[in-house]
């Protein structure tokens, strides 16, 4: 029969006849007991196995107790102290406990008292190390609080994620734009040790060769032009944390074997660097595109490709995954309640209809902007059919403007800022009135503005508010 685990009491005390008479009490209390005469041999015992609980004489010939102790949980935090005194001296007991010692005894002690002392200590801290872990599911928990996953498809998503939060192997997502493949990198940061350390994130896209390689491994003063000084990369910032490459699929090929390197060596040479730099990085990369048909045409090493695509994770677009669709509504109309001062119930039917047949070619995040825009519009509280998917803003995938773009424009439309600025608050206004059908209060909520000051820039911008109301 296997024996029921007994709780490990080391006694420390340099009274041979003490330890002896305490060690037989202990274990006739089914307590598994080890004893120590020296300072030095209570740090070994520590050091060999895990105790519950520890009994130390406050004063040893070489040392106090207290500095034995705050050696020994140095070792064993979580083992319980109890603290034994010859002379009653009841400051440096209070001291003991101030250090972190659970209780103390005044010798002579009844051996009853001890016994008890013991008990209560244990429990206590069985109750710590209880209380520490349903903090830790709470904590796992809310990680994945914001997350809607009702649909099976998404489901798995989670149990992926919180399967393999706790390793270090480099993950792989796959997603459709808006799909939450960012939301998912965090979440598996969240979930894992690392979770206090940094998450940094980078878009592999927007900038240039040289300037991605810079973001990443840092440079050294005068290592290119521009190099004006020292300066660490991003894998530095995310040591013992988590770096999130977002559209991998785009870094550039001369940049991929120094990331291949990293991930292989979990070492890289800063730019103009002589010496090498160690770091604990988890890596957590995200494309749009199937990386295998960029290998296959040359775009993307091969070897790097096998070396991230250790944990793959398919999020699904919206369109496989409908029923998630009224969870994430609920979501979001919480998600703006807040930051709107307002309170929308729900959508009606009518328009929950619409949002279900919707095919969703932006995902999630189309759907995200859709309960945005018709919370900050509608004047009830729920959202009406003539609110959600009107043409203009549908079944185009919202954008966000390219740095080449936003130079390219610039570059054409060169004014003098005033006349810009003035042109865009012109073309603002216009826009906010449109979308509000001429209600003023409306628009001037909108923009952030009181109803007079709003009145004085559409007087500026001789704006009239009827042309916009519609017609009857
Ligand atoms: N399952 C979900 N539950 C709640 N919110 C979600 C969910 N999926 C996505 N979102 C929200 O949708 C928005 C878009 O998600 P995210 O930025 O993670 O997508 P993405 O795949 O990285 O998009 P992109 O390809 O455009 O970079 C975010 O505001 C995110 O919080
Ligand atoms: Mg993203």
């Amino acid at each position: 029969m296997a024996a029921m685990s007994s709780d490990k009491i080391l006694i420390v005390d340099d009274d041979r006849n003490l330890l002896e008479l305490v060690k037989m009490r202990l274990e006739a209390a089914n307590y598994d007991v080890a004893t120590a005469l020296k300072e030095e041999d209570a740090i070994e015992a520590v050091k060999k196995q895990v105790f519950d609980l520890s009994i130390i004489d406050l004063q040893l010939i070489h040392r106090d107790g207290i500095s034995l102790m705050e050696e020994l949980h140095l070792i064993n935090p979580e083992m319980s102290v109890i603290i034994l005194t010859a002379h009653g001296s009841i400051e440096s007991a209070v001291e003991a406990m101030k250090k972190g010692a659970y209780n103390y005894l005044t010798k002579p002690f009844d051996p009853r008292d001890l016994l008890l002392q013991i008990q209560k200590a244990l429990e206590n801290r069985k109750l710590a190390s209880e209380v520490k872990r349903l903090k830790g599911l709470l904590e796992e928990r809310y990680s994945f609080d914001n997350i809607v996953a009702k649909s099976d498809k998404m489901k798995r998503v989670l149990e992926v994620v919180s399967r393999i939060a706790g390793t270090d192997s480099t993950v792989y997502i796959l997603g459709e734009s808006g799909t939450g493949k960012e939301m998912i990198a965090k979440a598996v940061h969240l979930a894992s040790a690392r979770k206090d350390k940094e998450f940094v994130a980078i878009n592999c896209v927007v900038i240039s060769e040289t300037l991605l390689e810079s973001e990443l491994f840092g440079h050294e003063k005068g290592a290119f032009t521009g190099a004006v000084r020292t300066t660490k990369g991003l894998f530095t910032q995310a040591h013992e944390g988590t770096l999130f490459l977002d559209e991998i699929g785009d870094m550039p090929l001369s940049i991929q074997p120094k990331l291949l390197r990293v991930l292989q060596d979990r070492q890289f040479y800063p730019i103009g660097g002589e010496r090498p730099t160690d770091v604990d990085v988890r890596v957590i990369v995200a494309t749009k595109k199937d990386l295998e048909e960029e290998v296959k045409k040359g775009l993307f090493r091969e070897d790097l490709y096998y070396r991230i695509h250790v944990i793959p994770i398919h999020l699904p677009p919206l369109r496989e995954r409908k029923e998630d669709i009224p969870h994430l509504i609920e979501q979001f109309l919480r998600k703006f309640a807040e930051p709107m001062k307002k309170d929308v119930k729900g959508v009606t039917p009518p328009a929950m209809q619409k949002l279900m047949l919707h095919d969703w070619p932006g995902n999630v995040r189309e759907l995200e902007n859709t309960i945005e825009y018709a919370m900050a519009m509608t004047q009830k509280d729920v959202i009406d059919e003539d609110l959600v998917l009107q043409t203009k803003l549908t079944s185009q995938e919202p954008r966000t403007i390219s740095l080449q773009e936003a130079s390219a424009m610039s570059q054409e439309a060169l004014k003098p800022l005033k006349e810009a600025r003035d042109a865009f608050e012109k073309s603002y206004l216009v826009h906010l009135l449109q979308l509000s059908e001429g209600n003023v209060s409306q628009a001037a909520k909108l923009a952030g503005k009181y109803r007079a000051d709003f009145y004085d820039l559409l007087k500026k911008h001789d704006l009239k508010v009827d042309d916009f109301k519609k017609a009857k």
